[in-house]
């Protein structure tokens, strides 16, 4: 390959022998894997498989029990705090603080990372346009619908402009409207450069977003390639390859 190409292709994420264990157990089993900058990248397996695992590691909640995992560079267990800095998450669980409104979720939030409050609320009310939100930006969360909370989760995770953009099944529980919603913002955050790293249970999901994907299956990476080449490779569409490659059946 050309070498100015090359060297331009930065990773983001790396990780070498990544294993996790919770107790007794192996939750993820000696992963490696990378990620470049500007890549949507996304994790697909069954319930249980360890993909929110991998993200807890890669946004510095947890640390890995073994291996090497770094992110814009730097070790997850040496530099957790400039890490987080640069990484915006949208977590599989609802974690809205339940005490405030939801203009004030965003403004309480951007307080995490020292952004002043003149310029936290400017870029609340644009998420809450990104979002399509503005009219419940008075209200309780309690209040919202359940596919409210997921776009007001990922309006959140867009408060400090980040670099790493971590989505944990980002549309799961939307209306077919609100899901192609997400989904454009999404590209147009990678057409501003924006690495994402997604999980999801939807194929078209992974289909239409992603660069690569990585099939995991009881903590470990079965396959990794873009959706194509898969495709190419085993047969069939994607959701064919991911039962194929992960064991299980449609009737199952
Ligand atoms: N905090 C925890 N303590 C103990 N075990 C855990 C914990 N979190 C996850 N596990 C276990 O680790 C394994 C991987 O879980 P993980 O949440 O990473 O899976 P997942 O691929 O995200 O699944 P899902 O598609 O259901 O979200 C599972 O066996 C799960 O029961
Ligand atoms: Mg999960």
């Amino acid at each position: 390959m050309d070498m100015i190409l090359l060297s331009k292709m930065v990773n983001i994420v790396t990780t070498k022998g990544l294993t996790k264990y919770y107790g007794d157990l192996k939750a993820v089993d000696n992963i490696d894997f990378e990620i470049a900058k500007g890549e949507c990248f996304g994790f697909l397996g069954p319930n249980g498989a360890g993909k929110t695992t991998v993200m807890g590691i890669i946004y510095c909640f947890m640390p890995p029990s073994a291996g090497e995992v770094k992110v814009f560079g730097m070790d997850v267990n040496k530099n957790p705090g400039e890490i987080k800095a640069r990484i915006g998450v949208m977590p599989q669980e609802d974690n809205l603080d339940p005490d405030f409104s939801v203009l004030e979720n965003l403004i309480v939030y951007a307080r995490y990372f020292d952004i002043p409050k003149k310029d936290s609320s400017k870029t609340a009310w644009e998420l809450l346009d990104f979002v399509e939100l503005r009219q419940k930006a008075d209200v309780n969360i309690k209040e919202l619908s359940g596919g409210m909370k997921r776009r007001l989760l990922l309006a959140r995770a867009l408060v400090n402009n980040p670099e790493l953009l971590i989505l944990d099944e980002p549309t799961t529980g939307l209306d077919p409207h609100s899901r192609l919603s997400v989904w454009e913002k999404l590209r147009q955050l990678k057409l501003k450069g924006t690495t994402l790293i997604l999980t999801t249970h939807y194929m078209e999901e992974a289909e239409r977003l992603c660069d690569r994907v990585a099939i995991m299956d009881s903590g470990r990476i079965v396959a990794i390639d873009s959706p194509n080449n898969l495709m190419k490779m085993h047969g069939g569409n994607l959701e064919k390859v991911y039962l194929k490659l992960t064991g299980r059946r449609l009737e199952a």
